[in-house]
Formats: C-alpha cells, sequence, structure tokens
C-alpha cells in the first residue's frame, strides 16, 4: 500500500489540472540519484495490464509491478520552505536515503530476491 498525505494530494492535483484531462499520475523508480534509486513522477495516459492501480486522496496513482516491490508502504508528503516546495519520501524498504531525499538505496538482499 501507498500513501499519499493530503498536501501530497493538494499538490498533484495542482499540477495535474496543467495536463489534458483523464491524465494518471504514475509514480515508479528508477536507478539514478545519489544513492542508487530514485522516485520518478509523471503524468501517463496509458495503464499497462501489470499496472496497480491506486485511489488515494482524490488522485488516481499508478504504478509498475516491479516499482511497486521496492515501495510498499511509501508514503508521499509535500511540505514547502524557503527554499521553495519539495516532495518528501519516507520508504520502510530503503536502507539509506541521500541529502536531499529523493534517492534511497535499497537492501542488497531485496534486490537478489526480486530478480
Ligand atoms: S539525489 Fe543527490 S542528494 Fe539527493
Amino acid at each position: 500500500m501507498i500513501q499519499l498525505s493530503p498536501a501530497a494530494a493538494n499538490e498533484i492535483q495542482r499540477l495535474k489540472l496543467k495536463q489534458p484531462q483523464n491524465v494518471l499520475f504514475r509514480l515508479a523508480i528508477k536507478p539514478g540519484g545519489c544513492s542508487g534509486w530514485f522516485y520518478d513522477m509523471s503524468f501517463d495516459e496509458t495503464v499497462k495490464v501489470s499496472d496497480r492501480i491506486f485511489d488515494l486522496n482524490g488522485i488516481r496513482l499508478v504504478v509498475d509491478a516491479e516499482s511497486l516491490k521496492y515501495i510498499d508502504g511509501l508514503t508521499v508528503d509535500y511540505s514547502e520552505d524557503l527554499m521553495g516546495g519539495g516532495f518528501r519520501f519516507q520508504n520502510p524498504q530503503a536502507n539509506a536515503i541521500c541529502g536531499c531525499g529523493n534517492s534511497f538505496d535499497l537492501h542488497q538482499d531485496l534486490l537478489v530476491n526480486n530478480q
């Protein structure tokens, strides 16, 4: 299960208003960032058979099956400070996170077991 805070849902809704109607919010993980993996957020009009769809705080969230293995339990929040706003991620499966919080490392045994 993934959780979106009300603040995160509001920000996604605000961004979504600039998109074509009926786009879905997609969350995935991709290799990269300072700690090996990063959270990739995008809007998408297509859903694959293997995707999971969550309805969270009014947001329809799409996650591919492979990414879900590594973000199950994730909480996404959004906050603003004097430097600007940003999404904040709390992933119980992360072994370590980078300084900005957008990149994370996974337990090696989790990667091996899911291959
Ligand atoms: S991705 Fe480099 S500090 Fe977060």
